[in-house]
């Protein structure tokens, strides 16, 4: 039977083949799937890969320090950090659109890539943790012309003329074997177990412009509402939750003042590969706790509003 410690063994065997003595760059985005396919990656070809995490300053709250203490410091795998958010807020200033977005996130990380891998004297290969939905969901066939839902960053928002190959050991896989990979692997169970998170970050979770400071409120605010979920015993009962900052505001009132302010979304799925959602139902008490922390505690934010649509018709992400 075909068990992950001989998926493993196979795709060791199988990246060797294509790199030979070539050098890899694997870009690490935060979530699992990226940190899995770098130590796979790592297993098979050692000081050839190095691995690039690029802070595009859409990350959650202490997700770069999580990712860079990860690789440092458990694997003792060389990581470059590179500060990249001016570059890419600079760049998403006066964009709205989602497709927009996608595709300027994904052509600034391969430019961030291609400047990485000439200061390591050229690299012919760019690893990725791209998955089967990935791949599925960027192009979907539909019967008719082929139509494209969003371009994932990793897959369809690459840009069309790029000069390094692409390394994509997870590309059969959904997310539970990933998962189960990652443990093989030997990767901390709490990291195996995060929600996905997507490369274009928290860009795509801010309808209409993204700013510095929308970041900073949705940051504190996401960090609540997972900081309540952990609270409650239900992270791992959940496939994916997360705040989403909408570019409308309304009225409220604090203490005795008006305010008009900005609204926001809270979403939280199930799902078994991120295909098909369905919301989560959470005991009914815990929202209303949520919203009163997050209206009470995050500046910006006067109202929150729960998202219970299911993929389809919906998508999990707002963009
Ligand atoms: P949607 O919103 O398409 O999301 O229902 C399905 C799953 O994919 C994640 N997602 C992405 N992951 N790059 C990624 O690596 C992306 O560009 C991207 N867009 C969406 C999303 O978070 C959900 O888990």
């Amino acid at each position: 039977d075909w068990t992950m410690a001989e998926f493993r063994a196979a795709k060791i065997q199988e990246i060797r083949e294509q790199v030979g003595s070539g050098r890899v760059i694997c870009g690490l985005s935060g979530g699992v799937d990226s940190a899995v396919a770098a130590v796979l990656i790592h297993e098979a070809i050692g000081e050839q890969l190095t691995c690039v995490f690029v802070d595009h300053g859409l990350m959650r709250a202490g997700e770069a320090e999580q990712v860079v203490s990860l690789f440092r410091n458990h694997y003792n795998i060389p990581l470059v950090h590179v500060d990249a958010e001016t570059l890419f807020l600079s760049g998403l200033a006066g964009v709205s659109d989602p497709e927009l977005k996608r595709k300027f996130i994904g052509k600034t990380f391969i430019d961030v890539f291609e400047a990485e891998a000439r200061k390591i004297g050229g690299a012919e290969f760019l690893a990725q943790g791209t998955l089967y939905p990935d791949v599925i969901e960027s192009v979907s066939f539909t019967g008719g012309p082929s139509v494209t839902i969003k371009s994932h960053h990793n897959v369809g928002g690459l840009p069309e003329r790029m000069d390094m190959k692409l390394v994509e050991p997870l590309r059969e896989l959904f997310k539970d074997e990933v998962r189960v990979l990652g443990r093989e692997l030997g990767l901390p169970q709490a990291f195996v177990g995060r929600h996905p998170f997507p490369g274009p970050g928290l860009a795509i979770r801010i309808p209409g412009e993204v700013t510095k400071e929308r970041c900073d409120i949705l940051r504190r605010a996401d960090a609540i509402y997972l900081e309540e979920i952990r609270l409650a015993g239900l992270y791992d009962a959940i496939w994916q939750a997360f705040a989403v900052l909408l570019p409308v505001r309304t009225v409220g009132v604090m203490g005795d003042a008006r305010t008009y302010d900005h609204v926001l979304a809270l979403r939280a799925v199930t799902s078994t590969d991120g295909m098909t959602a369905e919301a989560f139902d959470f005991p009914g008490d815990f929202l209303p706790r949520v919203s009163t922390r997050i209206v009470n505690e995050v500046r910006g934010v006067n109202r929150v509003v729960y998202d219970y649509t299911s993929k389809p018709p919906g998508t999990i992400e707002w963009e």
